[in-house]
């Protein structure tokens, strides 16, 4: 293929687009480097990327905490990390390469000197490594020390881009615990790091079947005609867990599960499906259609009735008896943090008008599933006997995020035989059986996108305040409300979330 009038050349272009994208000369620091997610995911992710081709050759890894490690007690958790919780088989070679670059500082963040050794540490390794200058600082660390992080690195001029170079920062959720906290931390964050320099992590974005929510969408004919109020019912997005709150009592209590994942994984699912077509695919098209979504969400005026929080009470899952909330370690006995949470929200815009959208999550539900699931309307008029149709539900379209992923549609069929009966089936896309390889885990995506400075995937201040603009309401309204309904381990939540969908003549799915 030749060349056009003005020099593009569409082959080329096309093919350059299949290229990986890999990321050019760079390090990252890690705060909160002895921490679970560090340990699980982000440890994991840094290997995976490096096995996949995807880092370059001199990247960098500095680990900052108080523990008393050296350098190579540092690489040894790292190693032992990776051989634990990396996607990708282990490699001697890709690890020998990586190691070269791992550094350690040891200091609590109020410590000036510790700062100061990061900064000796980033310049050595910048000429040792080949890193360019260019740093993405990561906080996977609890809230409250936010602002001091940030205000350290200011102070230290880490955060300053000299040249060609970039500062990153990267920000773990919860940020903020409100609309209040969350502007506050805005503020602290804005006034060191501009905002194409900050990345706030919703790690549910970087999922592969998250992103395909828009490809769904927006890439076919078949769905975006009916995708509105004339054809849905109602949407039903779950994220149901199986697990407790393990050891994280600290974090949880006080927090609870709307704080932890409504505001932000369930909003955000929420923005996907319900957004308008960007005008492309860049960040700020993005954003701005999210934001305009979440905008328009109208919380129930009556919250008692449009509003479940439950916690769970002792059970049995996957065979086992199970402790209740209140008994787990560290929880306070008179705790009303909620486990679970179920919200119904409506969309004040043309195509949405009416239609409910029900969120839920909790921890120790039935099984681990997270699912989209847009339910259509019946049809307006049926011609078989009602005696034909009475196992025929209504049509809809599930989006299985996880774990079994795909997509799932619903519709009813003629069951064989002589006589006209309707029935429910189905019609399933497995990521398994359509794809040979495996996805990425979401952080490997989104440290990636980091390092390549591309912010698609992360919630802009916008968004974040709007989805604690819709939940603070809520949260008040359960302050002074008396306690969370309790629910067995193992169960799908209170019946009083049940009853929510039954006034309005709906049930929950169970998946
Ligand atoms: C985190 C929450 O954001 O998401 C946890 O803080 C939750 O409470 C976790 O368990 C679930 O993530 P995933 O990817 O396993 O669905």
């Amino acid at each position: 293929m030749s060349p056009t009038v003005d020099g593009a050349n569409p082959l080329r272009d096309a093919l350059d687009r299949r290229l990986p994208r890999i990321a050019g000369p760079s390090g990252l620091v890690i705060f909160g480097v002895t921490g679970d997610l560090s340990r699980k995911k982000l440890m994991p992710a840094v290997y995976d990327l490096a096995n996949r081709g995807l880092l370059p050759p001199g990247f960098s890894l500095i680990g900052f905490a108080r523990r008393e490690w050296q350098d190579e007690d540092f690489a040894q958790e790292v190693h032992d990390a990776v051989k634990e919780h990396a996607r990708t088989p282990f490699r001697e070679e890709v690890w020998q390469q990586l190691s070269q670059g791992m550094r350690f500082v040891q200091g609590d963040f109020g410590d000036d000197e510790a700062f100061e050794t990061l900064k000796s540490t980033m310049e050595e390794l910048d000429k040792a490594q080949g890193t360019g200058g260019n740093f993405a600082f990561y906080l996977s660390v609890p809230p409250k020390f936010f602002p001091e992080v940030v205000q350290q690195l200011k102070k230290h001029g880490l955060a300053d881009q000299r040249g060609d170079s970039w500062r990153r920062a990267v920000i773990e959720k919860p940020f903020g615990h409100d609309l209040a906290s969350a502007q506050e931390l805005n503020a602290i964050v804005h006034e060191v790091f501009k905002p194409d320099q900050v990345f706030r992590i919703d790690h549910y974005l970087g999922k592969e079947t998250v992103q395909n929510i828009l490809a769904l969408r927006f890439a076919n004919t078949l769905f975006e005609p009916i995708w509105n109020r004339s054809y849905v019912d109602h949407v039903q997005i779950t994220m149901a867990e199986d697990i407790g709150i393990g050891g994280r009592a600290g974090y949880y209590d006080g927090i609870g599960a709307a704080r932890d994942v409504i505001q932000n994984h369930l909003l955000q699912l929420l923005a996907l499906t319900a957004m308008e077509e960007p005008a492309s695919f860049d960040a700020d098209a993005l954003a701005a259609e999210k934001t305009k979504v979440l905008g328009a969400v109208k919380i129930p005026k009556d919250l008692s009735k449009g509003t479940v929080r439950g916690q769970y009470a002792a059970g049995w899952q996957g065979g086992e008896k199970v402790i209740g909330y209140l008994q787990e370690d560290g929880i306070d006995q008179q705790s009303k943090t909620d486990t679970f949470a179920a919200i119904k929200l409506e969309i004040d815009n043309r195509r949405w008008a009416g239609v409910p959208f029900y969120l839920r999550t909790g921890k120790r539900l039935g099984r681990r599933v997270t699912e989209i699931a847009v339910v259509f309307q019946r049809a307006p008029h049926s011609p078989f006997d009602h005696t034909a149709t009475e196992e025929l539900g209504q049509n809809a379209l599930v989006i299985r995020v996880q774990p079994d992923e795909g997509v799932t549609m619903r519709f009813g069929s003629k069951v064989p035989g002589t006589s006209m009966e309707v029935r429910d089936v189905s019609m399933d896309f497995a990521y398994g059986e359509s794809f040979t390889e495996s996805s990425p885990e979401a952080y490997e995506r989104l440290i990636l996108d980091v390092l390549l400075g591309d912010s698609n995937l992360f919630p802009r201040t916008e968004e974040v305040e709007l989805s604690w603009n819709i939940l603070d309401p809520i949260e008040q309204h359960w302050d002074r409300n008396g306690k969370p309904a309790q629910y067995a381990s193992g169960t799908w939540g209170p019946v009083e979330a049940d009853e929510m969908l039954e006034r309005d003549g709906r049930s929950w799915r169970r998946p």
